[in-house]
C-alpha cells in the first residue's frame, strides 16, 4: 500500500503499538481517524496531535459497529484504509474451569475485527486503492502457555488475513498483517511498558513503517525481533522455540 495520502482509521489508536501508527501515517500525509473507549486518553492523544480525529467506539458491541460503520463513511467518504489493532491480553489458568477470559479476548481481538471489517469492506471495495491490516502478533506462531485464548485468536488473524487476502485479490483491497514482537506497550500493563527485554515502541513503529513502505509480497509486515517465532517452524526450530518462550 501506499503510506500516504490515504484515510486511515485505527482501532485501538489512543495508546501503544495503535497510537505510534497513528502519529507515523499523519506524519506521512494522511487523515487518521482513531477509536478507542477510554475518552481520556483519545483526548489526551488528539491534544497531541493537530489533526487527527477520534471517534469512540467499543468493538466488543456488535450493534455499535454497525452503526459506527455507516457513520464513519458518510463522515469520511475518502477512507480506504482500516487498521484492526484494538487488542487485549490477559493470562488465564485452564484448570480453573472458567470462560470469561476466553471469551472477551476472542469478542474483542477476533470478532471485532471480523465485525469491523465486514462493516467497512463494501466501501473499501469501491475505493480505487484500500488496504485492511490486521495486527496480530509473534505469538501467533509460536505460543505462550499463560496466555492461551490471546495466542490462539492473534493464530485465527493470521489465518483469517491469508483467507480475507485470497477472497479480495481481485479487488482494489489489499490485506496486510502486522505480525509485532514483545513490543514496550501497556498491553499487560506497566511491567511491559518499562521491559528492556521487550522493543522500544519508537523503534517498533519506525522498522513497521519502513517494512510497510516496502511493500512485501507475502502481505505480512515483519520486524527483524520477530523472525524468531515467525520462521520457527519453517526453520525446524520449533520446539526450541516453544521451549523458550516457556521457560
Ligand atoms: N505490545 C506487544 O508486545 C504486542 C505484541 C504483539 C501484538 N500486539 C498487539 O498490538 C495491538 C495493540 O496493543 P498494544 O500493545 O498497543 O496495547 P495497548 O497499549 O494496551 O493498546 C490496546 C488498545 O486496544 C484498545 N481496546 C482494547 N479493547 C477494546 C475494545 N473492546 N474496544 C475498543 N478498543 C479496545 C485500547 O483502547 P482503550 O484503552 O480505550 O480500551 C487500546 O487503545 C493489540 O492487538 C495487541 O494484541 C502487541
Amino acid at each position: 500500500m501506499q503510506t500516504s495520502g490515504n484515510t486511515v482509521l485505527i482501532t485501538g489508536g489512543n495508546s501503544g503499538i495503535g497510537r505510534g501508527l497513528a502519529e507515523a501515517f499523519l506524519a506521512r500525509g494522511n487523515d487518521v481517524i482513531i477509536t478507542g473507549r477510554d475518552r481520556s486518553k483519545m483526548e489526551a492523544t488528539v491534544a497531541a496531535n493537530p489533526g487527527l480525529k477520534a471517534l469512540e467506539l467499543d468493538v466488543d458491541d456488535p450493534k455499535a459497529i454497525a452503526a459506527f460503520g455507516q457513520k464513519v463513511v458518510r463522515d469520511f467518504p475518502t477512507l480506504n484504509v482500516l487498521v484492526n489493532n484494538a487488542g487485549i491480553m490477559r493470562t488465564e489458568n485452564l484448570a480453573d474451569g472458567s470462560t470469561g477470559i476466553a471469551e472477551a479476548t476472542i469478542m474483542t481481538n477476533l470478532l471485532g475485527p471480523i465485525r469491523l471489517t465486514a462493516a467497512l469492506l463494501p466501501h473499501l471495495q469501491a475505493q480505487a486503492s484500500a488496504a485492511v491490516l490486521n495486527v496480530s502478533s509473534g505469538l501467533a506462531f509460536v505460543p505462550r502457555s499463560e496466555f492461551p485464548s490471546y495466542c490462539a485468536t492473534k493464530a485465527a488473524i493470521h489465518s483469517w488475513s491469508q483467507t480475507l487476502r485470497r477472497q479480495m485479490r481481485d479487488t482494489s483491497v489489499e490485506v496486510i498483517e502486522i505480525a509485532p514482537p514483545y513490543v514496550q506497550t501497556m498491553l499487560t500493563g506497566e511491567a511491559q511498558a518499562s521491559d528492556p527485554n521487550a522493543m522500544p515502541l519508537d523503534e517498533y513503529i519506525t522498522e513497521t513503517m519502513s517494512a510497510l513502505e516496502a511493500q512485501p509480497q507475502s502481505g505480512e509486515i515483519l520486524v527483524k525481533r520477530v523472525f524468531f517465532q515467525r520462521w520457527a517452524e519453517r526453520e525446524g526450530r520449533y520446539d526450541e522455540a516453544f521451549a523458550r518462550l516457556n521457560a
